[in-house]
């Protein structure tokens, strides 16, 4: 099923020189943009969730904008709080806010105070993981709202950049390039 995904995000979702030269662009809408691949990435979720309800996850996190489009997936399945982690000046009312870097720039993550509870076991979700950098920021938010950042999972790994070895808790990743 896995081997079936990453053949979509090789024929579909490979764009060299995206959005600056030399970035070899993995775009996670090729499965998406395909009911199957789709529908087999849900499974592969449901199976997940049921897994992350046994480690007793409380809450998910997923990091603006592609981490949405799973993030809440895997809120539901799990039967938690969904809560957001966005980029400056999005989110309303008081917030926490982190500085970070990315693969090609740089820019500053917000999470909404109280949006947390204390002490909870959270799972943080995007859809790629390439320096790090995000990730990071998001999980330095989550531990100082108060939370507990249990695991992270996301759909891509770009494993030449290494960006694992920045997060203290377990990464998982589905498709690894
Ligand atoms: C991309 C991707 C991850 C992050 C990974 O998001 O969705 O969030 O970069 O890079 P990193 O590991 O080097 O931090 P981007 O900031 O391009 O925003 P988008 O989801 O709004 O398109
Ligand atoms: N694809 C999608 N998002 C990204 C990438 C990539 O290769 N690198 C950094 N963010």
């Amino acid at each position: 099923k896995l081997q079936g995904l990453r053949n979509k995000i090789v024929t579909d979702g490979t764009f060299p020189d995206f959005p600056k030269p030399g970035i070899l662009f993995r775009d996670v809408f090729a499965i998406t943009r395909d009911p199957e691949s789709h529908r087999t990435l849900n499974e592969i979720f449901d199976y997940y969730s049921k897994k992350a309800i046994e480690r007793g996850i409380q809450a998910v996190v997923a990091i603006d904008a592609r981490g949405f489009l799973f993030g809440p997936v895997l809120a539901l399945k799990i039967g938690v709080p969904f809560v957001p982690v966005r980029k400056r000046g999005k989110l309303p009312g008081n917030v926490r806010s982190v500085a970070y870097s990315l693969e090609y720039g740089e820019a500053v993550m917000e999470i909404q105070e109280g949006s947390i509870q204390q002490g909870f076991k959270v799972l943080v979700v995007d859809d790629l993981l390439a320096t790090g950098g995000s990730l990071r920021a998001a999980c330095e938010l989550i531990t100082k709202s108060g939370g507990v950042v249990h695991e992270c999972l996301v759909v891509l790994e770009l494993l030449d950049l290494k960006g694992r070895n920045l997060i203290s808790a377990p990464v998982t990743s589905l498709l690894q390039f």
